[in-house]
């Protein structure tokens, strides 16, 4: 299962900025047809991209982009939120109920939907956007990291349901990216295009997990270790 990118139609969430934006720049120099999703379409700026209003953690946004881009062949899950602080003393469970929505369920709702349009265009793939979170975590950052866990998790569970039609599942994890997210975050970030780089070559290989930086290869080689080794 390997991805011909000139001759993909490709669906980015969250084109409008950050690690999005850089997919998006990047699929349309490499001939890709793109749409580019965005809550807001009139934010997308990439010549050379389709705007589409696409918000993932509506039900309806989501069924109604899928029932009209009906060419689609490659969707990449990027659209996130980090909204921090402890999942303990946190006034209230609210910020993580969004990263929920938005990072787990997000990404699982756009696959549900976008599965039979990739089986009727040949298989294609999913690309899903994680984080060296997905098994690391830390106080400040615990509802981000079990929402990437359990994006994980699904990641895996979708990869095995949707081998038999074809699609290539691929999972993406890094440590901090040069984006707004990272934006309070002092130390070493990977440039954007160069994850976008790798996860593009992926694709053209067929291969199932990229671990983009040092940071997400540490992690996941300690995956084996103490459970202390897991909280930074
Ligand atoms: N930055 C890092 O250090 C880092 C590290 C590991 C993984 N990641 C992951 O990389 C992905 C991209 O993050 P980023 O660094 O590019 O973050 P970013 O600069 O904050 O951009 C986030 C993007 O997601 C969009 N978005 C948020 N909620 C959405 C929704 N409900 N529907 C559609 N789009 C939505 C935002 O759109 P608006 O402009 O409308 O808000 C924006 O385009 C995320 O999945 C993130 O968790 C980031």
């Amino acid at each position: 299962m390997s991805i011909t990118l000139d001759q993909s139609t490709v669906l980015v969430t969250g084109a409008n900025r950050g690690l999005g934006k850089a997919f998006t720049e990047a699929l349309v120099a490499a001939g890709a047809t793109v749409y580019a999703g965005a809550r807001d379409p009139e934010s997308v700026t990439v010549a050379g991209a389709t705007p589409v209003r696409l918000d993932v953690s509506d039900d309806a946004s989501v069924a109604e982009v899928a029932a009209r881009l009906g060419d689609v062949t490659v969707v990449v899950n990027n659209a996130g939120i980090g909204r921090g602080g402890s999942v303990l003393t946190a006034a209230s469970l609210d910020g993580f109920r969004e990263e929920l929505e938005t990072n787990t369920l997000g990404p699982l709702r756009v696959t549900r939907a976008f599965a039979p349009v990739l089986a009727a265009n040949g298989g294609g793939a999913v690309v899903n956007v994680l984080s060296a979170l997905s098994w690391a975590t830390s106080p400040a950052v615990g509802g981000y990291s079990a929402s990437k866990a359990a994006a994980w998790s699904l990641t895996n569970v979708t990869r095995g349901e949707l081998r038999e039609q074809g699609t290539l599942v691929v999972g993406v994890h890094v440590g901090y990216l040069d984006t707004d997210m990272a934006a309070h975050v002092e130390g070493p970030k990977l440039p954007p295009e160069d994850l976008v780089a790798q996860v593009l070559e992926a694709l053209e290989n067929g291969d199932e997990e990229v671990l983009g930086d040092d940071t997400s290869r540490f992690v996941k080689s300690v995956l084996s270790g103490p459970p202390a080794h897991l909280v930074v």
